[in-house]
């Protein structure tokens, strides 16, 4: 915004350019050097001088910034990069002067450009007594990277260390392309670690989150596009197998919004590893881990209440589980489960529709434990609509599928293939194909479906035959 006075600057330049060299040519005269230097330097002012035709017109593209580069070193602010001081002024005032520096135009609608402003934490580790806030809302494309951020003992447990929020704002938008790079947040189980409310295109790239308290590591609200990628999410640092496992809480991703992703990173915790009640969010090449004991399934699932329009593809659920409620448009495949992991569905409203849960691998101890499950225990679900669940690998769980195929043999006039082993719906045939062989070669019975109730395809002959009768149904 303060830019605007380096538009005049090349004409105001060159004008002091010319009265400089006068200067030397009339005040020089003391040696024969000096005054060999100034008649040069007067040649040289009229070479520049024939050499800008458009010397009275303004330049095409004057420049917009003042000189110079745009990265906020915390340290010259007075931060403590040994971690024993408190730092969070001074942060504030490097966040407060990234803000303030050159304008380079807007990027959404009040949202002013940063033009790519940097705030360095020369890799220092700095303690942090209130939340990093920006001075106000409106701007974008800032960078904070490369450092390590501690909350004190007395940090608030109901806040972000790194907040992008601005509730006094009514911009529906308040910030956009701010990139965490490379930080370490150790929130010392006081609060969480970053906030992302109403903005947009946010990045967290490469960031360690740690020892949150009973919340979210990382709360995403409203807003679009957060990615959260390559990064670490653990309450407790530890590499599995911790004896006090059974104690951790809170959430290491909170998506509360719609279009987020996270990819190629890894959370480790007993509990709620993602939360969504967005729409249109991706998790992709996520390993989660936390050595749970199948007692505790119910409190380590991930939870995807209301209406869903999510995917899970390609990641590593090791010892943890799904908690699906009410799914609508639910994508989970190419993923790896291990441990007895299962994916439950859960009725709250009775709804479940266009869920693919296929090309999946589990593998459990033979326990029996089923690889999809259903909770009905708030209503039954109706409307069981293009939920397809096939094609999972399974090994040494018990397989759930809504597509099956069987046969039997007999003799006799009636044929009945239970299907209750395998489907995942009870009582639900919506389609049957089935094939009876007779083996008798003279035999040429007439035969037909008589029945399927209760996942049980019931064939009867008009008259007593040996045959094989093979049946695919669908839910
Ligand atoms: C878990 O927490 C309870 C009560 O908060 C405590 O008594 C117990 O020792 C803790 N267990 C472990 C393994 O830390
Ligand atoms: C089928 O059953 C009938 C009568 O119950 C019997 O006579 C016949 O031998 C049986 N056929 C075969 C192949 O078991
Ligand atoms: C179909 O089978 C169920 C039991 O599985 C039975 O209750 C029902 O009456 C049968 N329906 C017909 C039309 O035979």
């Amino acid at each position: 915004m303060e830019t605007r006075k380096t538009q005049v600057v090349v004409p105001v330049l060159l004008a002091i350019m010319t009265l400089m060299v006068s200067k030397v040519v009339f005040a020089g005269k003391d040696s024969l050097h000096e005054r060999h230097m100034a008649e040069l330097q007067a040649v040289k002012a009229s070479l520049v001088r024939r050499n800008l035709p458009g010397f009275v017109s303004p330049p095409p593209t004057p420049p917009q910034a003042v000189p110079g580069p745009r990265v906020y070193q915390v340290i010259s602010y007075g931060a403590d990069p040994t971690g024993k001081a408190d730092s969070t002024n001074a942060r504030l005032k490097a966040m407060e002067d990234a803000f303030d520096g050159p304008n380079h135009g807007v990027l959404m609608e009040g949202i002013n450009d940063l033009g790519g402003a940097r705030i360095d934490l020369q890799g220092g580790s700095y303690l942090i007594s209130k939340p990093l806030r920006f001075p106000s809302a409106g701007a974008g494309n800032l960078l904070i990277s490369g450092g390590t951020l501690r909350a004190s003992d007395d940090f608030p447990v109901d806040k972000y260390l790194i907040e992008l929020n601005d509730e006094s704002s009514k911009l529906q938008y308040i910030f956009e392309y701010i990139t965490l790079r490379d930080l370490l947040i150790d929130c010392n189980y006081r609060g969480g670690a970053i906030a992302v409310i109403n903005s947009l295109r946010t990045s967290v790239d490469n960031c360690y989150i740690t020892r949150f308290g009973d919340t979210n590591g990382i709360l995403v609200q409203k807003g679009h596009e957060t990615y959260i990628r390559n990064s670490f999410l653990g309450q407790h640092i530890t590499a599995g197998g911790d004896k006090g496992e059974r104690n951790f809480s809170g959430t290491a991703v909170n998506l509360v919004g719609n279009d987020n992703a996270i990819t190629d990173t890894v959370i480790v915790l007993r509990r709620d590893w993602v939360m969504i009640s967005g729409q249109a969010n991706l998790l992709s090449g996520v390993h989660c881990y936390n050595k749970a004991t199948r007692f505790w399934w119910n409190r380590d699932l991930l939870k995807l209440p209301g209406l869903t329009q999510n995917r899970i593809v390609n990641s590593y659920l090791d010892y943890t589980g799904i908690v699906a409620e009410d799914p609508v448009q639910l994508q989970i495949s190419g993923t790896f489960f291990l441990g007895d992991a299962f994916i439950l569905l859960k009725s709250i409203n009775g709804v479940v529709r266009g869920v693919n849960i296929v090309d999946n691998m589990f593998s459990g101890s033979d326990n029996g434990v089923q690889i999809v499950q259903l909770d009905q225990t708030n209503k039954a679900f109706e409307n069981v609509d293009q939920v397809v669940v096939d094609r999972n690998n399974v090994n040494g769980m018990a397989t759930r599928s809504t597509v099956a195929k069987a046969s039997v043999d007999g003799n006799g006039t009636s044929w009945t293939v239970d299907f209750n082993q395998v489907l995942l719906f009870p009582n639900l045939i919506k389609h049957v194909q089935y094939t009876l062989v007779a083996r008798d070669g003279n035999a040429f019975p007439i035969h037909a479906v008589r029945n399927v109730s209760d996942n049980r395809v019931v064939v009867q002959t008009n008259a007593p035959v040996t045959a094989q009768v093979y049946v695919t149904v669908d839910q």
